[in-house]
């Protein structure tokens, strides 16, 4: 029988940091994360993507947004793709990937990113503010910015995922994303917690 670990609220901790320091301890993905050599749990939810709608593969020129810590960039980079990496984090390199700390959100750095890409990823998500519909506003700016960049960079036929956290002003950008592209579907990895309302847009086959 697996123990489960509890976390005692130290002094200074605040009772939600608890919760989420026990909720990350017992994990299974977390476990398997670092047995594995993955810097994050989320690197799941992109084998998940990838296993069903297969948009990695060799040579591919593939840009991760808001990739820190890099679970995402170690599966690109594994499956082959020539990856470039940002984060408002530091990113510790990972052989094989471009890596560049700076705001998407900045133009300066914006400026830097520009290049043809095969597939464009945004896992970028705000500071979680504990009210939904804040949260669902700020990851929606982000996400608006990841598709313009997209409709200026992304190669013909490409394809672009965007993590979401759904919350009604996501459809206006669905609707437009059908008219770019052959394929957009709605998709919540099995390794996405399911107490949580994010769910990836991917959209295939750029039309440029
Ligand atoms: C859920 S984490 C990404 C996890 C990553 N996919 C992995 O597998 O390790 C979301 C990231 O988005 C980044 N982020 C949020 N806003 C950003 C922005 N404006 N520019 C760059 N990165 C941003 C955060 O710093 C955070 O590291």
């Amino acid at each position: 029988m697996k123990t489960r670990i509890r976390v005692k609220t130290a002094k200074g901790r605040k009772l939600s940091s608890t919760l989420w320091l026990q909720r990350q301890l017992n994990d299974p993905l977390v476990q398997k994360a670092k047995k594995e050599g993955y810097r994050s749990r989320a690197t799941y939810k992109l084998v998940d993507i990838n296993e069903k709608f297969k948009i990695l593969g060799k040579g591919k020129k593939l840009i991760d947004l808001g990739a820190a810590p890099g679970g995402w960039t170690q599966i690109a980079v594994k499956n082959g793709c020539d990856v470039t990496a940002i984060d408002l984090k530091e990113i510790e390199a990972i052989p094989g990937a471009r890596i560049i700390e700076g705001d998407f959100l900045d133009d300066e750095i914006y400026e830097q990113l520009k290049q043809n890409y095969d597939v464009i990823l945004s896992d970028m998500a705000p500071p979680a503010t504990g009210h939904k519909q804040t949260n669902h506003l700020q990851i929606m700016n982000l996400v608006e910015t990841a598709y313009h960049f997209a409709q200026e960079f992304l190669n013909n036929d490409g394809v672009f995922v965007a993590k979401i956290f759904q919350g009604g002003s996501e459809q206006e950008l669905i609707k437009d994303m059908r008219n770019r592209f052959e394929k957009v579907k709605l998709f919540k990895p099995e390794s996405s917690r399911k107490d949580s309302n994010e769910i990836y847009i991917v959209a295939i086959g750029f039309k440029r």
